[in-house]
């Protein structure tokens, strides 16, 4: 049994890239599940019931049970830019704050889109295998052939932060960017970003008009070679439908970083060599995890001592 202090409780809802006390620090009483894998719901629940404030993470499921299960909930802090996983509306309603992690991760996921860009157009998957399974018998002019990046055309779907940084490292390889979505000068229809589009690469938010954005007849749109990459969110993509252009040969390949129902992966994409697949590592570099911890844990603070957030996404009524 947890007791019920005084002292506001804040709980972090995973093991974090940084010592929460050293950040939060004093005036509050710190409570974590310091594990990597993820906390069961029974248990989330339960140790919300004593939480001023939680730290959460892409896979804790913020609703309106948990908001009933944590009757002195002042600010979920997200431990990400993405907050598809909270119900913002909810936590309005109860005056609860909602906090994200925007910035400090734009470098390190645009880095990781380039990385599935490189490893999907030059086929480091089929040449890595190729070597490691001793298959590699001599050299030849015509072998794994790829996609040249530079004059190819990179179409960007969501051109907000970590839009724009994978355009200014597309140009740094000599790309055409174009990109569709939101209200971004130059901005062209999605329809024509797909047809005209070598590379296809997905950043906008999860959200109820951007599920399934990607299906059969975007699909269908695209060049046979062009190659699709997510590090966005899996449902923006129909996974299904992704595999089934895949295995009729109308797009060329995929690098993805993000699933349907993650850490699911359709079967159908786990034996393909013209897909690069990465468990959702688009932040994860040491720097960048140590920034995002940092940001939801100083915002977390702050809302206990009475002060504004740095990064709402709502706007709370006191
Ligand atoms: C995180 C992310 O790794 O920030 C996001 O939206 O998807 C990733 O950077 C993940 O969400 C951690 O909670």
């Amino acid at each position: 049994m947890i007791a019920s202090g005084s002292v506001p409780r804040l709980f972090i809802a995973r093991r974090l890239a940084v010592d929460p006390a050293a950040v939060a620090g004093d005036g509050l009483e710190i409570d974590q599940w310091d594990e990597e894998r993820p906390i069961p719901r029974q248990e989330l629940l339960r140790r919300a019931a004593f939480a001023d404030a939680i730290v959460a993470t892409l896979s804790d499921r913020v609703d309106a049970e948990l908001l009933a299960a944590a009757p002195r909930l002042r600010v979920v802090a997200n431990h990400a830019v993405g907050y598809d996983n909270v119900d913002v509306a909810a936590c309005t309603t109860r005056r609860v704050w909602v906090c994200n992690t925007p910035d400090v991760l734009t470098d390190a996921t645009a880095d990781l889109t380039f990385a599935l860009i490189l490893g999907v157009a030059r086929r480091v998957r089929e040449g890595e295998r190729i070597v490691r399974e001793a298959r590699w018998k001599y050299w030849a002019p015509t072998m794994l052939l790829g996609l040249e990046l530079r004059g190819a055309v990179l179409g960007i779907i969501g051109y907000g932060r970590i839009g724009r940084a994978v355009a200014e490292r597309a140009r740094g390889f000599g790309m055409e960017v174009i990109w569709s979505g939101g209200s971004a000068a130059g901005s062209v229809p999605l329809d024509d970003l797909l047809a005209r589009s070598d590379i296809v690469s997905v950043h906008c938010p999860l959200t109820p008009a951007t599920r399934h954005l990607i299906g059969p007849p975007q699909l269908s749109r695209m060049k046979r070679t062009a190659l699709l990459v997510n590090t966005a969110r899996g449902p923006i993509v129909d996974e299904a439908a992704l595999c089934a252009a895949l295995e009729a040969g109308t797009i060329g390949g995929a690098g993805l970083d993000v699933f349907e129902d993650e850490p699911r992966v359709h079967p159908g994409l786990l034996g393909r060599d013209d897909v690069v697949l990465v468990p959702h590592i688009g932040s994860a570099t040491g720097a960048t995890r140590a920034r995002m911890a940092e940001l939801a844990l100083t915002d977390a603070a702050r809302v206990l001592r009475g002060e504004r957030p740095l990064h709402p996404v709502n706007e709370v009524v006191p």
